[in-house]
This record gives C-alpha cells, sequence and structure tokens, in this order.
C-alpha cells in the first residue's frame, strides 16, 4: 500500500533509522542503487521557488535509474487551473510518486487525499520533513550523545521549526527554540512533543552550552509582505558571535539555506570553523534518495 511523506509523523522510528541506513550505502556505495528506481516515474510541482530541494530529488531519482518531470507554479496553477483532486488523479495515472511544494499543508494532504501515487512534502507553510529528516542523518554524523544534546533553534516559529519539533519526539531528544513572543510555533504542535521542547524569548539563553545551533529565514516564503515588520521584530536573534560565545567551542551550526546574511545569520558565523551548512545541504541529496526508494518499495 501507498504511504505518503507529509510530515515526520508518518514514519516510525525504526522507518526513520531504516532510511538512514540506507542513506549511509547511498552515500558511500552510489552504484549499488544506480537502478533501484529503473521503472519507476515521479512528477514534481513546485509552486514556491527551490534550490536544493528540487535540484537534490530530482537528481536523486536520476541517478537511480527513474524518470523525474518538474513544473513549477505557472505551468500547473494548482487549484487554480483545475482543482488539486483532479491534479492528483491525472498525475496518479502517469506516475509512482509525486513531490509537491505548495503553500498550505492542507492542499499537500489533500492532494494526497486523491492520489493514487504516494506523496512527498517538499514544504508546506507548516512543515519541511524532509530537510528535518536528512538534518537529524547529518547531525548524527557528526555528533556522538543522542539524547544528551542540547539542540537549539533561533528564530522564527516556522515550517522548518514545527519539523524539528516533530523530529524532537520521533527522535526523543531535547529541542530549545528562542523565538520573539509573537513568532511562536504552533501551540497544538509543541504540544504534540510535551516533554521534548521548550521555548525561550532570549537566544543567549538558550545558546548556553549548546551542541547544535539551528537558524532559518526571518520570512519563509509566502510572507514577504511582513518582510520590513519582521526584520524589526527579529533584530536581537541573529545568530552572530556574541550568540555562539556561549554556545560550546565545538557548536555546529546549521541552517536550512538559503540564508539571509546579515539577518538572522551574520556572515562569520555561516562562514566560521562550526558551520555545516554545506554539508547540511550535501546529504538531502542521500537521504531523499533512501526515502524514495523506501516509499517506492512500500507501493510496490
Ligand atoms: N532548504 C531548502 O529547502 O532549500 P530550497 O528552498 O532551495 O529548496
Ligand atoms: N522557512 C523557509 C525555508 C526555506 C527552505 C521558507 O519557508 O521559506
Amino acid at each position: 500500500m501507498k504511504k505518503d511523506f507529509l510530515t515526520l509523523s508518518d514514519l516510525t522510528r525504526e522507518e526513520a533509522e531504516h532510511i538512514f541506513s540506507l542513506a549511509d550505502r547511498i552515500k558511500y556505495k552510489p552504484s549499488q542503487f544506480s537502478r533501484a528506481l529503473r521503472g519507476r516515474s515521479f512528477v514534481l510541482i513546485f509552486d514556491k521557488p527551490s534550490l536544493r530541494t528540487r535540484l537534490s530529488f530530482e537528481l536523486g531519482i536520476k541517478q537511480m535509474g527513474g524518470e523525474a518531470v518538474s513544473f513549477t507554479a505557472n505551468e500547473i496553477l494548482l487549484g487554480q487551473r483545475e482543482a488539486i483532486k483532479d491534479i492528483a488523479r491525472t498525475v496518479s495515472v502517469y506516475v509512482d510518486g509525486a513531490i509537491i511544494r505548495t503553500f498550505r499543508q492542507e492542499t499537500a494532504e489533500e492532494f494526497a487525499h486523491y492520489a493514487k501515487a504516494f506523496v512527498v512534502n517538499a514544504l508546506t507553510d507548516k512543515f519541511h520533513p524532509a530537510q528535518v529528516l536528512s538534518d537529524i542523518y547529518t547531525i548524527r554524523s557528526k555528533k556522538r550523545g543522542g539524547k544528551k544534546l542540547k539542540i537549539a533553534f533561533i528564530g522564527d516559529g516556522n515550517n522548518v521549526c514545527h519539523s524539528l519539533v516533530r523530529a524532537a519526539r520521533l527522535f526523543k531528544f531535547k529541542l530549545f527554540i528562542a523565538c520573539p513572543p509573537q513568532y511562536c510555533p504552533s501551540s497544538e504542535i509543541v504540544s504534540s512533543a510535551s516533554g521534548y521542547v521548550e521555548i525561550f524569548h532570549d537566544p543567549k539563553v538558550v545558546a548556553r552550552n549548546a551542541d547544535i545551533l539551528y537558524t532559518d529565514v526571518w520570512t519563509s516564503m509566502g510572507k514577504e509582505k511582513e518582510k520590513m515588520r519582521r526584520l524589526r521584530d527579529f533584530k536581537k536573534f541573529t545568530l552572530n558571535d556574541e550568540i555562539m560565545k556561549r554556545a560550546k567551542k565545538d557548536c555546529l551550526i546549521m541552517h536550512c539555506l538559503p540564508a539571509h546574511r546579515g539577518e538572522e545569520i551574520s556572515d562569520a558565523v555561516i562562514e566560521s570553523r562550526n558551520s555545516i551548512v554545506f554539508e547540511q545541504a550535501e546529504n538531502r541529496l542521500y537521504v531523499q534518495k533512501a526515502l524514495l526508494y523506501y516509499l517506492a518499495q512500500r507501493a510496490k
């Protein structure tokens, strides 16, 4: 039966661990998987801009012998030119899997409900699960310490933050979030991970003794009209040397990218030896290949 990946809650811990061990094999022995998706077809529907997500999914499919066709916003006009349910049923006639980046989580859910093809969330307003699944893989590959690691997210309680909250519950780690009071993550999502998440409003507090400091843009795609207000409201939340001083010396800096240097992160911090942002981007290729391979096997 098909299995969708719309949030991290769609995976059990065992499935996530299985995907990570597949990702290890794909990373270090890619040739073993060069035919893993042979005869499989995928559609990528991207309603918002993307570099990493689209490139890594599309290349990943091709590297495993599958076919991929991509559409951007104006080509499909999701829900405008025709109903989402009609698009979902139509693409299912042609493809095994659909990878969707769109504005509302509900759109991805409606699409998945009507699609026979399995559906992967490539970012919505609420979640960015493919990003964070791969980020946990990256953290695991860099740090020992499991549950005891102190992971802190500084910035907007946005889609990436929500997926980190879901990850805290799935992988049982403590997540410390620092955000301005009016930009907290959804209380419903936070309470679904109760005991694993703590919210603060001072970045210096969460940075104290942190092993990982993670940040993301203050103005997510779709919120551009709020940009000026957000620049003011987040002024004290720039991940800079001042905040780094509070963290452990070997604290790793993560950012899903794209970064707005000088806003949520200083140039010096993103360029520092502690920064692993490009390794983070690289691992998306392996983890997403593993994810698609797993979901395609399940849908057989
Ligand atoms: N991190 C990430 O999803 O990047 P893109 O928006 O470029 O895909
Ligand atoms: N929170 C950001 C993530 C970009 C990958 C956004 O939604 O724009």
